[in-house]
């Protein structure tokens, strides 16, 4: 078996005398998406923003690719190929869609801002951010200004920012929220059209994504895996339907 893409061993985040994260092992395997489901304050988004590099561990320790990055910045994670999505309000509005894709490969190519020509003229940043933006179907869109794009193109343009890192994995926060069936239903061809060529971190409520999505899911309840297995596996899993998906007010688990 190759390296695990990231190796998370007893990690802790309190906020005051709340445990968001409760002594978490957990291991993503090397080209898998992995979901992390759960109740809503279970610890998700507190987990992706330590393993981005936004949030400091009490303790434990994060691996990436074998390589301890517990104390490294998010720009230090960023440059070696993890890539959190960030959300719309880092799309710059009046930018063209592309604009915004170039700046962002310019940013990671770590060129100075160049303001008085649009990133998109470059063609050293052009040809990478249309690339981009074709492999994920926002290639019509590219002359559009960010605003105009629909929520669920604006999504997709994070994404498309996120990838300009060229990151060996990529770590998602609800990447469906406030999406309707249409787009949700784009996403997951999105999503899945990027496997493979990257690792991804998955944190979603829609649970028709991430059944049809994951190659494994994690249950986390009070910032603890109470487990982790294949779709299959954690539908069987009776704890975990005692615990939340049992909970058929609060989920529906999609059916084989
Ligand atoms: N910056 C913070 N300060 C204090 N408490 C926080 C902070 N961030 C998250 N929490 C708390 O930590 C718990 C986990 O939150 P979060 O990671 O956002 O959960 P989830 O994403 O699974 O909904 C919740 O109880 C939340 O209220
Ligand atoms: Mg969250």
């Amino acid at each position: 078996m190759t390296e695990p893409a990231l190796k998370i061993e007893g990690l802790v985040k309190n906020f005051g005398s709340l445990v968001a994260t409760d002594d978490l092992h957990l291991d993503i395997e090397a080209g898998e998406i992995h979901a992390v489901i759960g109740p809503n304050g279970a610890g998700k988004t507190t987990l992706i923003a330590q393993l981005s590099g936004e949030l400091r561990p009490d303790q434990g320790r994060i691996q990436f690719a074998g390589r301890d990055i517990t104390g490294l910045s998010m720009p230090a994670r960023s440059a070696l190929g993890l890539a959190r999505s960030f959300q719309i309000t880092s799309i710059f509005p009046d930018f063209s869609t592309l604009d915004n894709v170039a700046l962002a490969v310019q940013a990671h190519a770590g060129h100075s801002f160049r303001f008085w020509q649009p990133a998109g003229k470059d063609q050293s940043l052009r040809r990478p951010a249309l690339d981009i933006l074709e492999n994920i179907g926002l290639a019509a869109r590219a002359a559009e200004p960010a605003a105009n794009l629909s929520h669920g193109e604006q999504r997709q343009l994070e994404i498309a920012m996120a990838l300009a890192t060229e990151p060996s994995v990529l770590l998602l926060d609800e990447p469906m929220a406030g999406m309707g069936r249409d787009e949700s239903g784009r996403m997951v061809e999105l999503l899945r059209g990027l496997k493979g060529g990257h690792t991804i971190v998955l944190i979603e409520h829609d649970m028709d994504a991430v059944f049809a999505l994951a190659d494994r899911i994690t249950v986390l309840v009070y910032g603890r895996a109470i487990a982790t297995g294949t779709p299959e596996d954690i539908r069987a899993n009776d704890e975990v339907r005692a615990a939340y998906l049992g909970t058929e007010a609060a989920i529906e688990v999609p059916h084989a």
